[in-house]
């Protein structure tokens, strides 16, 4: 799956302003009547604000490049360098946290919703869309499995901080995927992250046994 819900939306939007219109309109025209569309429709509640719909460089090029239209390698390239060099690493160098906590994070499905407390944690709701462990017996299968992540993929320095990297922006090495930019959309914390990397890549942690 390489769109979300709103670029579906905005698609839909923009595919019935096309259809209904006399004379056809330019795409670009399209698409800014469709995000004014949206913007007038919604709007803000608790800390589910409109401004959410507002789309960087990464997200307009995804819904103008999805269906069949695929992305330019070298603009998917270019994007996912964009996004790498947002990425936050922790100040202290130290990627792993704690994976008991890590896997609270994980199965927690809760957050940045208008009715959640903003006051509380966000979960990282991995099990929607990954197999983490042989003990989980509902996840999703959007993503891969990472059973056996670091068994499989080595438990040294570099696939950590890919590991993190990956958390904190997904995208920054897979334009358009549907994984959330956990670090770089504020969902979770730096802690949350770092449990949630010692989850993946801890010998002790069910991932790896
Ligand atoms: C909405 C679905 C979704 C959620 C939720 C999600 N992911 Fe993903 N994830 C994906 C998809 C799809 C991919 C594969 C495409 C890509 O690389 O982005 C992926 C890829 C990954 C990879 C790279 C795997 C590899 O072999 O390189 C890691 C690591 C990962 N996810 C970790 C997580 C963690 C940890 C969480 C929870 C904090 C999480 N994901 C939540 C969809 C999701």
């Amino acid at each position: 799956m390489k769109i979300n819900t709103t670029q579906w939306v905005l698609l839909g939007v923009a595919a019935m302003l096309a259809a209904g219109c006399a004379t056809s309109m330019h795409p670009d025209e399209a698409r800014t009547k469709a995000a004014a569309m949206m913007k007038a429709s919604f709007k803000d509640r608790g800390q589910a604000k409109v401004t959410r719909i507002d789309q960087d460089d990464m997200q307009k090029n995804c819904s103008i490049y999805s269906g069949g239209n695929v992305m330019p390698k070298d603009l998917a390239a270019r994007l996912e360098k964009a996004q790498q060099a947002l990425i936050k690493y922790p100040a202290d160098g130290k990627l792993l946290g704690d994976w008991k906590a890590g896997e609270r994070v994980a199965q927690a499905g809760v957050g940045m919703q208008f009715s959640d407390n903003p006051k509380n944690p966000a979960g990282g709701n991995c099990y929607a869309c990954h197999q983490m462990t042989k003990a989980e017996l509902s996840y999703g299968t959007i993503g891969p499995s990472l059973y056996n992540f670091a068994k499989l993929r080595g438990y040294g320095p570099d696939i950590q901080r890919y590991a993190y990297g990956k958390v904190y922006n997904s995208q920054a090495f897979s334009a358009c995927s549907s994984m959330p930019r956990f670090g770089h959309a504020g969902i979770l914390t730096e802690q949350q992250m770092k449990d949630v990397v010692a989850l993946l890549m801890s010998p002790d942690s069910p991932v790896n046994k």
